[in-house]
């Protein structure tokens, strides 16, 4: 038997001793060369292709009844049909089949996942821990009141905080989500125009606010009028003016717009539509750019809703709830969605007795778990926490922006907020698009950046590096972004021809929304 060499290195070792790290490239010095191999990354096939007849994943012990037919035993509407080829597999089997699915699965637990305009950040796991503690995790719906004091308590004042945080006098806590939230607030703008008497139609909506924007206008009926951007990326007070007038309900404006920009006018903006009688809604989604630095209030925003889903704690996409609150300013509050959380000396209550109420957005009070991790997240940062992780998202966006600049074109040259972007302008050239460098990212073992979005730039690359990234993720991301845009240069095919290491490389996009396979057929 051969013997290892006691004085070898590791790379040595496994080079000489180990078949598979043969010919493995060797690691040179630079941090782009650093990334990982994916030695370990063990093929998967089906779980249907796997396992053995007699296999079970159980023990029970031996009957002591007499073995019956099961259409004897079990109502007929219950039974399941027998599945043909249905995998026989051991415990163990099943538990490393999804353990390495998983383990092929990326999350902003395993790495950087830079997506701009949705806040994929890392989020603290306390936070967790405090919404899955029993007291909250159990409470009942139902409960009576005076036995839910402590969560009605916590409710109310998070409803404090989003005021205070954004400016505004009074926070509904119903809406599920971002878009949901918009819904409520264009619900309660046209409640209160229609008090006043006015019958207004149209909406403006400027072409860097977020898709969701149209929607919730349309949902709410009404008609919806784009505003061009200029050239720095803003909404031109001239341009408002140019369309508002007594038809026009209000202006949705996201800020920090779909550019990663700060609207600038904002406050001129809502003067020129409020001397018109119409309101400000703006969509506050994207609020970790700007807790404790900017309050949208200030500037004359009359709604805002906020993605706790985003900002404060709890995981945007991947399914789970998520809490759209939606902050108004005095003059809306009649219109609130009941039930409207009220404290009556020591006593927190629900009052659904409103009869300007837009009405229930929601079964119950919310999602209760994300309000739960918001509370915990606001109240363990503290003011100069929030404060500082805004500052941090911005500056670690203005870093990567900076040091990316010259490599990939920057449509908008200018100080950005929690994101920035860039096209694929300057590797045009060599006919690499967009696309093949979000693909290369993944051979670096980079989730890929947000690609075509803002639809207001042509080949838009977006990325969102969020605060919690430190200086080293960040300059691996860039230097790795660096030699992709050098490899463009080189040799193009490469970019064009990956992701290499993975186990789905490209697909055929179109036919995958065509003909989409969606469930396991014997034999194919
Ligand atoms: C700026 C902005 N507004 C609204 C939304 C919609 O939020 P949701 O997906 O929770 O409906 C998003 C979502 O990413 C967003 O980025």
């Amino acid at each position: 038997m051969d013997v290892i060499p006691a004085q070898a290195g590791i790379q040595d070792i496994r080079k000489e001793w180990i078949p598979a790290f043969a010919g493995m490239t060797k690691y040179k010095d630079s941090i782009v060369d650093k990334k990982r191999d994916t030695g370990l990354i063990q093929d998967e096939p089906l779980i249907f292709e796997q396992g053995g007849k007699g296999r079970k994943g159980y023990s029970l012990p031996r009957w002591d009844i007499e073995e019956g037919e099961a259409s004897n035993l079990i109502p007929f509407n219950l039974l399941r049909e027998e599945l043909e080829g249905f995998p026989q597999l051991s415990e163990v089997d099943v538990v490393r089949h999804f353990t390495r699915l998983s383990q092929w699965n990326y999350g902003v637990d395993s790495g950087f996942y830079p997506l701009g305009s949705c806040t994929m950040k890392y989020n603290p796991k306390v936070n967790e821990e405090v919404a899955r503690m029993s007291g909250f995790a159990h409470i009942h719906p139902y409960q009576p009141e005076d036995l839910s004091q402590g969560i009605l308590k916590l409710m109310f004042e998070l409803e404090g905080f989003l005021a205070e945080i954004t400016g505004m006098d009074h926070v509904s806590l119903q809406p599920a989500a971002g878009a949901h939230g918009e819904l409520a607030g264009m619900m309660m703008i046209r409640a209160c125009l229609q008090a006043r008497g006015e019958g207004r139609r149209k909406v403006l909506v400027p072409d860097t606010a977020h898709g969701t924007n149209c929607s919730t206008s349309s949902i709410a009926s009404y008609q919806m009028v784009e505003i061009k951007s200029n050239e720095k990326g803003m909404i031109p007070p001239e341009n408002v003016a140019a369309e508002m007038n007594e038809e026009v309900a209000a202006i949705m404006v996201t800020n920090p717009n779909t550019l990663g920009l700060f609207e600038e006018d904002l406050r001129e903006i809502a003067e020129i539509v409020h001397r018109k009688g119409g309101l400000i809604y703006c969509d506050g989604a994207n609020l970790n750019a700007l807790m404790g630095i900017v309050k949208l209030g200030d500037l004359g925003v009359d709604v805002v809703h906020i993605n706790l889903h985003k900002t404060f704690s709890t995981p945007h996409g991947g399914g789970g709830p998520g809490s759209g609150p939606v902050a108004i300013k005095k003059e809306l509050a009649p219109y609130l969605p009941i039930p409207v959380i009220e404290k009556v000396g020591e006593t927190y209550k629900l009052n659904e007795d409103r009869p300007l109420s837009i009405g229930k957005m929601r079964a119950f009070y919310g999602n209760f778990g994300v309000l739960v991790k918001a509370y915990s997240y606001i109240l363990s940062m503290g003011a100069e926490g929030l404060r500082k992780a805004s500052e941090m998202a911005v500056l670690n966006a203005n870093y990567l922006m900076k040091r990316l600049k010259g490599h990939f074109y920057l449509p908008y040259d200018r100080p950005c907020m929690h994101e920035c972007v860039f096209t694929d302008r300057f590797q045009e050239r060599y006919h690499v698009s967009t696309l093949d460098i979000a693909k290369r990212l993944i051979d670096y073992g980079f989730h890929p950046p947000t690609i075509y979005f803002p639809l207001v730039v042509k080949g838009a690359l977006m990325i969102e590096p969020t605060e919690t990234e430190s200086k080293e993720s960040l300059d691996r991301f860039i230097e790795t972004m660096m030699e992709i845009a050098k490899e463009a240069e080189e040799n193009p095919d490469l970019l064009r021809q990956s992701p290499q290491k993975v186990k789905v490389k490209r697909l055929d996009e179109v036919l995958a929304a065509r003909k989409p396979k969606l469930k396991w057929t014997k034999g194919e």
